[in-house]
């Protein structure tokens, strides 16, 4: 497949862009101006401003799949820490390649939300639910909230992967669907790449639907 890849210098993005280009797929990875993280691996690399409209409909032409592993950046791990990232920054890249869609859309997106956005919220135990409705993590699920619902109208196949807290290391490969988040919830970020890569290359839909994982 021909795989784009947004927030390619981010952790789960680095990983998937890496796996996918292993596994012999012909990754393109945008990045930001300035990033300071570049993409693993042999893709291609393009940068631009994810919101810029010329630019997305120049990446998505002749691509088979998106993957979108762009999420709000914050100055440290409180949840109260300063947002680095526009508020509403997925919501607007969503929209933005929903404007580069109309040209040549691509089979297939996945986009990584948030376990506990939208109707999963009821599935979190109570200090979690704290956590997110809190500072600027409930501004971030809010975006993400906001960001899945446009997700569901592009036209074209579609995931949101909502996993649970992340953490780093080697995949384990046990990432699975989930029933419940709790505070000790963990997934890896290579076991999110892969289950994303799972999904695309599977012959069965993608279900136009949110999944919550986690290991
Ligand atoms: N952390 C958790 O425990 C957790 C749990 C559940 C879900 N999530 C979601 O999963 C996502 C992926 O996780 P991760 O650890 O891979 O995230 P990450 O390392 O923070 O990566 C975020 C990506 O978004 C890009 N980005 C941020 N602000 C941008 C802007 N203004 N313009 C363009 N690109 C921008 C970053 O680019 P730069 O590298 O250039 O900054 C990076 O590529 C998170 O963003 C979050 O929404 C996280």
């Amino acid at each position: 497949m021909r795989i784009l890849v947004f927030g390619a210098s981010g952790g789960c993005g680095r990983l998937l862009v890496d796996l996918a280009g292993r596994r012999g797929h012909i990754v393109t990875a945008v990045v930001r101006p300035g990033s300071n993280g570049l993409p693993i691996g042999s893709a291609a690399t393009r940068i631009g401003d994810p919101l810029d409209k010329a630019f997305v409909q120049a990446c998505l032409r002749g691509q088979d799949a998106v993957v979108s592993c762009v999420g709000l950046r914050r100055a440290g791990k409180s949840p109260h820490a300063r947002l680095l990232s526009p508020p509403d920054l997925t919501e607007r890249l969503m929209s933005t390649i929903a404007e580069g869609f109309a040209e040549d859309p691509p089979g297939r997106i996945v986009a990584i939300s948030a376990a506990g956005v939208g109707d999963s919220f009821e599935r979190l135990s109570r200090p979690v639910k704290w956590l997110v409705t809190s500072g600027n993590v409930a501004v971030a699920y809010r975006d993400l909230a906001n960001m899945e619902r446009r997700l569901a109208t592009l036209g074209t196949e579609w995931l949101a992967v909502r996993p649970v807290t992340l953490t780093n290391g080697r995949p384990s490969g046990r990432a699975r669907e989930i029933g419940r988040y709790r505070l000790l919830s963990r997934i890896r970020r290579a076991d999110v790449a892969t289950f994303i890569l799972d999904a695309l290359e599977s012959s069965a839909p993608l279900g136009d639907r949110a999944v919550m994982i986690g290991t």
